[in-house]
């Protein structure tokens, strides 16, 4: 009987191990490389970009610092996802003015949302006091205050073009709108996330947003 249940370990132990040595061949994409640095936001100061890089450049930029255990499946996944999901969302170091508004930035800090807990879990220079975390979102709202970000049109909304200058430039340059490529699901999806984060469009405005981003920046 012991020996029995010896035999089903070593097994079960053996399968495990050739499991974990088989997802490290899944190859993780290209969100693993740091492409060049194209354009940082007009820092206010040199401390401001000190204390954005300590806590948000490893998951918001071109200059990511991957440790050791980054090259380890599952944890690869995870950060690569971390990553490709930050990016998104801003890249200190491809900026245009308008990527991402401070108030956003603030609130997360503020929530304690970013950076990421799991983050601050290993990389405990990211660990900020309150005193940081404010000079951090002063820095910020300095650094952000002083781009020129087109107001937001007060033209009469007739149509898709207008209404999308009108509303979602609110929170980020119309660039953002213009790089992406959707098919029509994703962009009802895209609009429901948009109105969730705020973005002022009732019921009739979100259909004209979405019959104009499908036609314009369809799939
Ligand atoms: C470990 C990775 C990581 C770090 C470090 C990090 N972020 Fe993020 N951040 C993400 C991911 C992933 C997302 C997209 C998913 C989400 O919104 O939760 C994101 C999204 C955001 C957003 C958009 C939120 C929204 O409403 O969609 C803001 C603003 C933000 N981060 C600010 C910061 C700031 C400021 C810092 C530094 C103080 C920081 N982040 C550090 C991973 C990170
Ligand atoms: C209240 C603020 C806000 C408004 C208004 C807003 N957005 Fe966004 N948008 C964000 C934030 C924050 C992100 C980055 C985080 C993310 O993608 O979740 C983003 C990212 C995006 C992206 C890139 C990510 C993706 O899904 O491809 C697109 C495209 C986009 N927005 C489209 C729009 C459109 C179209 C409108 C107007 C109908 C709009 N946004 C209005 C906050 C806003």
């Amino acid at each position: 009987m012991r020996k029995r249940i010896i035999r089903v370990g070593i097994i079960v132990i053996a399968i495990g191990a050739a499991l974990f040595l088989l997802i490290q061949i899944i190859p993780i994409g290209p969100q693993r490389t740091n492409p060049p640095v194209v354009a940082e936001p007009k820092w206010d100061s040199l401390q401001t970009r000190v204390l954005a890089k300590r806590a948000c450049f490893d998951c918001h930029s071109n200059e990511i610092k991957w440790p050791w255990y980054s090259r380890i499946a599952p944890v690869s996944w995870l950060l690569a996802n971390d990553v490709l999901e930050g990016r998104a969302a801003f890249n200190f170091s491809d900026w245009h003015a308008g990527d991402m508004n401070s108030a956003t930035m603030a609130a997360q800090i503020n929530s304690g949302k970013m950076p990421l807990p799991q983050y601050l879990l290993i990389h405990p220079n990211a660990r900020f006091t309150n005193a940081q975390k404010q000079q951090l979102i002063a820095g910020l709202t300095a650094t952000l205050a002083s781009e020129t970000v087109r107001p937001p049109s007060t033209a009469p909304v007739t149509d898709g073009a207008s209404l999308l200058e009108a509303r979602c430039t609110v929170c980020h340059s119309i660039d953002r709108v213009r790089k992406a490529k959707k098919t029509r699901d994703q962009w009802v999806q895209n609009i429901k996330r948009m109105v969730s984060k705020g973005a002022q469009l009732n019921a009739a405005e979100q259909s004209m947003a979405i019959d104009y981003l499908s036609k314009t920046y369809g799939l």
